[in-house]
């Protein structure tokens, strides 16, 4: 079982980052920071948290204007892939998002994680950019109906 929280202290947010790292960056060589943007002091955080307290899955939402947000940084600890966590970390920021009037999500994801969000009413608006030389993404966009 798992719970979906957002992180609050320093070390929850130390946590946090370290999963984000470790998914999304460590298995390309890239150095500790470069998990993170200039978005995350005014962004919405998400994190799973599983029976023993762990983080096990992290996502991040930031405002564009009034009514668009991005989603980033969705990441799952690799033995809970598939375990239902991406899916409730994606709605508890789509509710978060549709609370602040946010109507457009939009993201770029990884071609290995397009199907996960297609799945979820995510739509493919063309090709996104080229990560390290090799993992390719795409855009693809989410209307809210609030
Ligand atoms: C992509 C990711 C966030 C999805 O989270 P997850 O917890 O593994 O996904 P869930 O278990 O919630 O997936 C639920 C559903 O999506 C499907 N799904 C998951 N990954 C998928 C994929 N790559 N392609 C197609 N479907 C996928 C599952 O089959 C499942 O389907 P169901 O609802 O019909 O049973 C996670 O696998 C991950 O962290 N991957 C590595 C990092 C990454 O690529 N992050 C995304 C960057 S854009």
């Amino acid at each position: 079982m798992f719970k979906i929280t957002a992180p609050r202290s320093k070390t929850e947010f130390e946590r946090y980052y370290d999963l984000r790292w470790r998914i999304l960056r460590a298995p390309w060589q890239q150095p500790r920071g470069s998990e993170r943007d200039h978005h995350e002091n005014n962004a919405i955080h998400a994190m799973a948290l599983n029976d023993e307290g762990h983080i096990i899955g992290v996502a991040r939402l930031h405002q564009i204007n009034k009514t668009t947000a991005q989603i980033r940084y969705m990441a799952v600890e690799d033995r809970w892939q598939g375990s239902g966590i991406g899916d409730a970390l994606l709605r508890d920021l789509e509710d978060k998002a549709r609370a602040l009037g946010v109507q457009l999500i939009k993201l770029n994801a990884r071609e290995n994680s397009v199907g996960f969000y297609t799945k979820r009413g995510y739509q493919i608006t063309g090709p996104g950019h080229l990560l390290y030389d090799e993992i390719k993404h795409q855009k693809l966009e989410k209307r809210l109906d609030n």
